[in-house]
């Protein structure tokens, strides 16, 4: 097999205790009303180990809070791991001299679910779009002309570059982010929640957007969605995430036919889909634990109808329960 685009060995992240005004009055309000109070650590990702190849798209899946953008943002290099490696074309993206390792972060780019707040408001379109190529030399003919290729290549009209964020519609401002992260020319993408913020109907386009643009420039994308439903027509393969860690991965069909993981399955009945509701699975049950006292041994056993007394004491093992399909349940053994 050929070396990953994006390989992540044993990643986790701890958040540590702040100390601003704003922790101190939640810790504050947290003990008045009885709640664990949040000065502990957060363990917002667990050992974490995934590798993408190049030109696949990879669907990251989870509940609000389970580690998701956490995950995007390390892969992306905006955020340091605590522990474990990030490895871009199979080099640990850490230990690269200090120009390679922005050469790295300029081919990982990352789009975000609000458009409008990852877009300075006082910057026209053109500045937004075009001062990061510009900086790092990427343009060889005229500046306009690369610009304007930019913005057509991600459906906007470049008779409207001298315009300004909030003088486009929601859809329009997202292919302003898709137009900025692909000016630089990247060759993989972290979608993280990219669609949740828009209309059904715009969702579509922005989604056959990111498949178009993965067929024309060759594209890998991580696709963060707390939406299972939002990955299955794109995603290649999928993840699971349970409070910081994975519990499932495999070939997205498989997720939809044979899904193992009881968490996965639960998830699956909640996506709207004639088939998925046939198949009758248990919804989940209970609202989801804080990662600041996650539960014992599994994760998902206060939730789970299968649990067992094992459950609570044992974590249990990713393993391969089919070829390429993986999933961390107690029932596999
Ligand atoms: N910068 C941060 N400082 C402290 N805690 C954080 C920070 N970012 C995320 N967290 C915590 O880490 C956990 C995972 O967050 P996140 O990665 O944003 O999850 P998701 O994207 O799946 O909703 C959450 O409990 C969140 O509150
Ligand atoms: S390990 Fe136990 S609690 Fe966890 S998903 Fe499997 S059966 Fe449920
Ligand atoms: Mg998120």
């Amino acid at each position: 097999m050929s070396t990953p685009i994006i390989e992540l060995r044993h990643v986790s992240k701890r958040f540590g205790p702040t100390h601003d005004a704003a922790a101190r009055l939640a810790r504050n309000l947290a003990t008045r009303f009885g709640r664990p109070a949040p000065n502990e650590t957060v363990r917002a990702v667990d050992d974490v180990s995934f590798a993408v190849a190049r030109g696949e798209v990879v669907g990251l899946v989870g509940e609000s809070g389970c580690g998701k953008s956490t995950v995007g943002r390390m892969v992306a290099g905006i955020m340091p791991t605590t522990e474990g490696q990030v490895l871009y074309q199979g080099q640990e993206v850490a230990s690269l001299s200090a120009d390679k390792r922005r050469e790295a972060k300029l081919k990982i780019q990352m789009i975000f679910q609000d458009p409008y707040a990852s877009l300075n408001p006082r910057l026209r379109v053109s500045e937004i779009v075009g001062e990061a190529p510009r900086v790092h030399g990427m343009i060889k003919g005229g500046f306009d002309d690369y610009l304007d290729a930019q913005l057509r290549r991600a459906g906007l009209d470049p008779a409207f570059k001298r315009r300004y964020p909030h003088q486009f519609s929601g859809g329009q401002r997202q292919r302003i982010g898709i137009a900025r992260a692909l000016a630089v020319q990247p060759d993989f993408l972290v979608c993280d929640e990219a669609v949740a913020a828009l209309d059904v109907s715009i969702q579509a386009q922005i989604l056959n957007l990111f498949m178009d643009l993965r067929q024309e420039l060759g594209l890998t994308y991580l696709f963060i969605s707390h939406d299972l439903g939002v990955v299955e027509h794109l995603s290649d393969s999928v993840l699971i995430m349970y409070l910081g860690r994975i519990v499932e991965s495999a070939p997205t069909e498989e997720v939809f036919l044979r899904a193992n993981h009881p968490y996965t399955q639960a998830l699956l009945s909640e996506v709207p889909r004639i088939e998925a509701r046939k198949r009758r699975f248990t919804a989940i049950k209970g609202e989801i634990p804080s990662p600041l006292n996650p539960p014992s041994g599994c994760h998902f056993h206060p939730r789970c109808p299968h649990a067992m007394p094992r459950c609570s004491v044992e974590v249990p093992a990713f393993k391969e329960v089919a070829p390429g399909h993986h999933s961390a349940c107690h029932l596999n053994d």
